[in-house]
């Protein structure tokens, strides 16, 4: 049986979390084996935003891979490349530039969010390669004709303008050359940070993905409890508290017990924080390890994306040929 392709990319823009762990690789990696996968660590995509100091963008890169790996995306199943090393992502999100009309990029509902965002972090966002991130991004799926990509439900806008980008391109040069590709959300929800606010980078709420298990306890010691608790005998309210959604996602079959001993003033927080920190550690625990052993074999990871690479040029120099032909440029 054939199996169907996926397409997704993550940017590498700084230390991966717990957050984009739940939100997107967690469902990558259960996708893995039933789908043929290509995944991509889209270097491009990160210069949007950050052309301007690029001093850290190896070390991101390789990071990622890391992160990936370590949580169990296996690169003799599925394709893992950065995608400036396949350099048809570029060529396709040239050609398709030419034919996308400015309105649609300009109607995302994420671009002019972002370009005031950034601005207060003294990034000028007010550029070609900006407006075009949703034109490289089309290029990405239909460069390899993928018909699923897994992504956050953040990212639902940029994949309806790739399904019109598709219709368009097909109408155009009268061809059936792309499908048009379908989301596929993980189940997962927003993973609230150690202060309560959606887990993200630019909070400094995180959880660092790769934590140690002292790293681990130490983020969960921080995190905010119901404040009119004092003694462990007071009443709680755990819906106001973060250990508790935390209990709720990563110690399902024990939560309810701890809420109830909460409301009944028959836990303390130190211990329910212990208890969540040994649960958390059971999942994190061996990603910590496969981590820390990747990180001492560099020529290791260059060899798979180098690998990865290969493959996904074989891919897309073949499909590119197909584009190039339907609009008449050989
Ligand atoms: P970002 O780091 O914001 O570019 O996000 C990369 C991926 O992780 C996207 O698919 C997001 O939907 C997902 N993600 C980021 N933060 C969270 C979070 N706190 N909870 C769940 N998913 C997240
Ligand atoms: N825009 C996506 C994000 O920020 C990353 C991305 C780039 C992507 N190219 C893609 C995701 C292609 C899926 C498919 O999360």
């Amino acid at each position: 049986m054939v199996k169907e392709r996926i397409f997704s990319g993550m940017q590498p823009s700084g230390r991966f979390h717990l957050g984009n762990y739940m939100g997107a690789l967690e469902n990558w990696v259960k996708l893995q084996h039933e789908y043929e996968c290509f995944f991509s660590i889209v270097d491009l995509h990160a210069l949007t935003s950050s052309y301007a100091d690029t001093s850290k963008l190896q070390d991101n890169v390789r990071e990622m891979a890391i992160d990936w790996l370590s949580a169990g995306l296996d690169p003799e199943s599925n394709t893992i490349f950065v995608q400036s090393h396949v350099k048809e992502h570029a060529e396709l999100c040239l050609l398709l530039g030419m034919s996308t009309p400015l309105s649609w990029l300009e109607r995302v509902p994420t671009f002019k969010d972002k370009i005031q965002q950034l601005s207060t972090q003294g990034k000028d966002l007010r550029t070609y390669g900006f407006l075009g991130y949703p034109v490289l991004m089309a290029a990405d799926i239909m460069l390899y004709k993928a018909t699923r990509v897994p992504v956050g439900e953040d990212q639902a806008a940029h994949l309806e303008l790739t399904r019109e980008m598709v219709r368009r391109f097909n109408s155009l040069y009268h061809v059936d050359l792309f499908p048009e590709p379908q989301a596929v959300y993980s189940k997962a929800k927003t993973l609230p940070g150690i202060d309560g606010r959606k887990m993200s980078k630019s909070y400094g709420n995180t959880i660092p993905f790769g934590a140690s298990p002292k790293e681990l306890q130490e983020r969960i010691n921080m995190m905010i409890t119901d404040p009119e608790r004092i003694r462990k005998t007071d009443k709680g309210h755990p819906d106001v508290c973060i250990v508790y959604q935390f209990q709720k996602v990563f110690n399902t079959e024990e939560s309810e017990n701890i809420c109830n001993m909460c409301k009944n003033g028959e836990i303390g927080c130190v211990q329910c924080k212990r208890k969540l920190g040994e649960k958390m550690n059971a999942l994190l625990a061996d990603i910590h390890l496969r981590r820390t052993e990747l990180e001492k074999k560099p020529d290791y990871i260059k060899e798979i994306l180098d690998e990865g690479a290969k493959k996904a040029q074989a891919v897309a120099s073949k499909n590119m040929a197909e584009i190039k032909k339907a609009m008449n440029i050989y």
